[in-house]
């Protein structure tokens, strides 16, 4: 049996190989000649090569290395890294191509991460430490490409809304007269969760100031990428858009409905008058969180036991209030927070708790090996509303009636500002508010739509009536349609 080396795995290294049909129909646009050379930045086993054996192909797993030279005899394969190669070839290519690895900041670190972000940075695009590989991949390949050449990947449809998307695309819209970004609804990897989107780039060295964007429900073969939906100028998506490509999935109308609202003065975000965060991470769910039986067991004193809300299931669909936390009692549900505070006098039943051989394997762990006293469960605080951070449907906001604390699984908005508070919030479910958080969150996979807090914080609330200037129902179509490219099923 052969044994695959950690880093070769197929998680970490992204090794997700492309299906034929969309191998051919980038290199068949890439490449206009039968002369033209083309480099693949990561040819896992050479399905790109294969189209335009003119190539050089780059690939870390020797496994799959191997397998490209022996698929490709004509193409040139080098085994190693692509940023080390990048740095120190004097080779230019008229075409690339490829599908880039999508290695997430945690796992995309050390020699290759310093080498690709500093690769980067000299040819002018910045990534925080928090990219994923993919975008420094592009942006290296494009380094690559002699004036006047092309390159055509496949792409996490993170290019629609990711933070480190930005660099990347004003990167390419510097670099390249013509930038086209093509969304793609069906998966075009059927058993990832990832989605795929294509990128095309034409006209190396020269700039653009627009974004070609076009949004299909399924990939078809052909040789050209389909004509442009539109075409994004690139201030109004810095502006209006926080750098984003996915709002463009909607109709004009409906996001020039939402362009404005954004601009009139009487509109607020979220941010202007709560602030979104996680609620605490207790290092030790099991360990710190106790049914009303145990800690009846253990006599622990119910001052120091803190009803908590620990995930979004637990929301209730209105306020949380007294019944609620009463219900949660009545079910022996494991929601009291043991919370103990540094300096605290510890009553003996606490101690006891703390020594026992669960307490022991709590303090293990490594929040709880980092923080002193071990017990003492940081950032516990009680908002005035919860949020859900990851949601089927919709985004749920619960007023808390009984000041309760809550988990990393769920947010806290605590409100800065009473009468913009009790002016806007209760339009929370209205269309347009529905439609803001599909707009400013992101597809998580699964059907699930994710806010992060910083994206919670951009939630917008019109100031104005919007009757009149666009149907609810055009605005709840919205709604439908940034559904259905999450994959939620209505
Ligand atoms: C998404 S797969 C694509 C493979 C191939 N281009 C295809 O689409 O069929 C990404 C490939 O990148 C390789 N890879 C990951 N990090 C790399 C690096 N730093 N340099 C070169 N190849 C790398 C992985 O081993 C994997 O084979």
């Amino acid at each position: 049996m052969v044994t695959i080396a950690p880093e070769y795995s197929q998680k970490r290294s992204g090794a997700y190989f492309t299906p034929a049909d969309v191998a051919g129909s980038l290199v068949s646009w890439a490449c206009r000649k039968s002369g033209d050379r083309m480099l693949d930045p990561s040819c896992g086993d050479g399905e790109f090569l294969r189209h335009h054996p003119n190539s050089v192909g780059i690939e870390q797993n020797p496994l799959s290395a191997h397998e490209a030279i022996a698929r490709v005899p004509g193409a040139l394969v080098h085994e190693g890294d692509f940023f080390a190669w990048a740095a120190d070839t004097s080779e230019r290519f008229e075409a690339a191509a490829g599908n880039p690895p999508f290695i997430r900041y945690q796992t995309f670190k050390g020699d290759m991460r310093r080498r690709a972000l500093a690769l980067c940075q000299q040819l002018g695009a910045s990534f925080s430490g928090l990219a994923s590989s993919w975008a420094p991949f592009l942006v290296a390949t494009a380094g690559l490409l002699q004036r006047g050449g092309r390159m055509a990947f496949v792409v996490p449809a993170e290019i629609g809304h990711a933070p480190y998307a930005a660099p990347l695309l004003e990167y390419l819209v510097a670099s390249f007269s013509t930038v086209k970004v093509v969304a793609v609804r069906e998966k075009l990897f059927p058993g990832l969760s990832e989605d795929c989107w294509l990128l095309f780039a034409d006209g190396y060295g020269s700039r653009t100031d627009a974004i070609e964007f076009t949004a299909l429900d399924r990939f078809v073969g052909a040789f050209e990428p389909p004509p442009a939906d539109i075409r994004i100028d690139v201030g109004e998506w810095r502006r209006v858009w926080n750098c984003r490509l996915r709002p463009y999935l909607l109709p004009a109308s409906v996001r020039g409905l939402y362009a404005e609202v954004a601009l009139n003065g009487e509109s607020r975000r979220l941010g202007d008058f709560a602030q979104v965060g996680i609620g605490y991470v207790s290092g030790h769910n099991e360990f710190f969180h106790l049914r009303p039986s145990e800690a009846k067991r253990w006599k622990i004193p119910a001052a120091l036991l803190q009803p908590s809300l620990r995930n979004g299931r637990a929301m209730p669909p209105g306020p949380l209030t007294s019944d609620t936390v009463a219900a949660w009692k009545q079910r022996d549900d494991k929601v009291l927070l043991l919370r103990l505070r540094r300096g605290d006098d510890l009553p003996l039943a606490v101690k006891q708790y703390l020594d026992s051989s669960a307490g022991h394997e709590a303090r293990q762990g490594y929040k709880c090996r980092n923080r002193t006293p071990w017990y003492a469960v940081p950032d516990v605080q009680v908002p005035e509303y919860f949020m859900s951070y990851m949601s089927g449907r919709a985004a749920n906001l619960v007023n808390n009636k009984a000041a309760v604390t809550c988990t990393n699984s769920v947010h806290g908005v605590h409100v800065r500002d009473a009468g913009l508070a009790s002016k806007f919030l209760p339009s929370w479910s209205s269309p347009f508010v529905r439609l803001s958080c599909e707009i400013e969150g992101h597809a998580l996979g699964g059907g699930m739509l994710k806010l992060e807090p910083r994206e919670a914080s951009r939630i917008l609330f019109p100031g104005d009536p919007i009757a009149g200037r666009t149907s609810h129902e055009e605005v709840s179509d919205g709604v439908i349609r940034l559904q259905r490219w999450r994959h939620y099923a209505n």
